[in-house]
């Protein structure tokens, strides 16, 4: 069954953390269906884990890019909670536009809740959203959207004004009614203070073992940025399926070569008479016109 929002909310009371993860299509939502995570966030970091833009940049993704990925795991992920990402310029010009494409990742895309980035105006943006019944994930701190006027994509709010920046937007958010909030690359004490006095779980990234909740990307955990030598700080990997995946395509690759693929067990027989009929049709001469004939 699908988890619940009062459950995400019990599991912060009892202490239980809530794991969050990236996924952009089936066969991965399934795969993090069946490995038992609570979130999925389908992120518009798509853009650079699927899409091939620049190996940082979210901004690319498009709204309709995104929805064709929430889709395709919103219908692999029956019990985890399915997030569509808001991409750059869907939300940030109008409560109008951030309802109306809000709307389109839950009635088009099937996900069950959005995320958007930032406090400021984002925050009016997550009170229209959520009057108008679209569960909402908040985002602060590193939020890669807006990373050029954050002076690149680094840690926030290590100096005290700017944590307590994060802290008042983290509050403002939790009063406009989202139901989570992400905290990137935010220092752990900070993260502490922010997660203690909220209400709601938040979801850390590069933030501690404090947050109620942590999220990754997926192809950062599963080290699948075959082109990327830089990996932040904060991530951990999990599993090496990249070279996995290059090793196996390889061997395939050097099979064919080889004629040692496919061999006789993948290929598949004919009945002797039949295979004596059909080269004696051969020798004869059978050609097009006399197939056609035949039926
Ligand atoms: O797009 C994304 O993957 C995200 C996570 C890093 C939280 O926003």
């Amino acid at each position: 069954m699908k988890i619940s929002l009062p459950q995400l909310h019990d599991m912060k009371l009892a202490g239980t953390p809530i794991v969050m993860v990236t996924a952009y299509d089936h066969p991965s939502g399934r795969i993090v269906e069946q490995a038992g995570v609570d979130m999925v966030l389908v992120g518009d970091s798509a853009a650079n884990t699927v899409l091939g833009h620049d190996a940082v940049s979210t901004v690319g993704a498009t709204m309709d890019e995104l929805l064709v990925l929430t889709r395709a795991v919103a219908r692999a992920c029956a019990r985890p909670l399915v997030i569509g990402d808001l991409p750059f310029m869907s939300y940030q010009v109008s409560d109008e536009d951030a309802v109306r494409n809000g709307g389109r990742f839950i009635k088009e895309a099937g996900a069950d809740a959005v995320k958007l980035e930032g406090g400021g105006q984002s925050v009016q943006r997550a009170a229209a959203l959520t009057a108008a019944g679209i569960p909402v994930v908040g985002h602060i701190g590193l939020t890669p959207q807006t990373a050029t006027f954050l002076g690149g994509h680094k840690a926030q709010g290590r100096q005290w004004q700017q944590a307590k920046a994060l802290y008042d937007s983290a509050l403002a958010l939790q009063a406009a009614g989202c139901f989570a909030i992400v905290l990137e690359c935010v220092p752990e004490p900070v993260a502490a203070a922010i997660t203690r006095r909220l209400t709601i779980p938040t979801i850390g990234i590069g933030s501690g073992a404090v947050c109620d909740g942590q999220v990754l990307v997926l192809h950062d955990l599963l080290d699948m940025r075959p082109d990327s030598d830089f990996m932040p700080k904060f991530v951990k990997q999990f599993a090496h399926i990249g070279p996995a995946m290059r090793a196996g395509v390889a061997a395939y690759a050097n099979e064919v070569r080889a004629r040692s693929y496919p061999a006789a067990e993948h290929t598949y027989a004919i009945d002797p008479d039949q295979l004596s009929a059909f080269e004696i049709a051969v020798e004869a001469g059978a050609g097009p016109d006399n197939v056609l004939a035949d039926w």
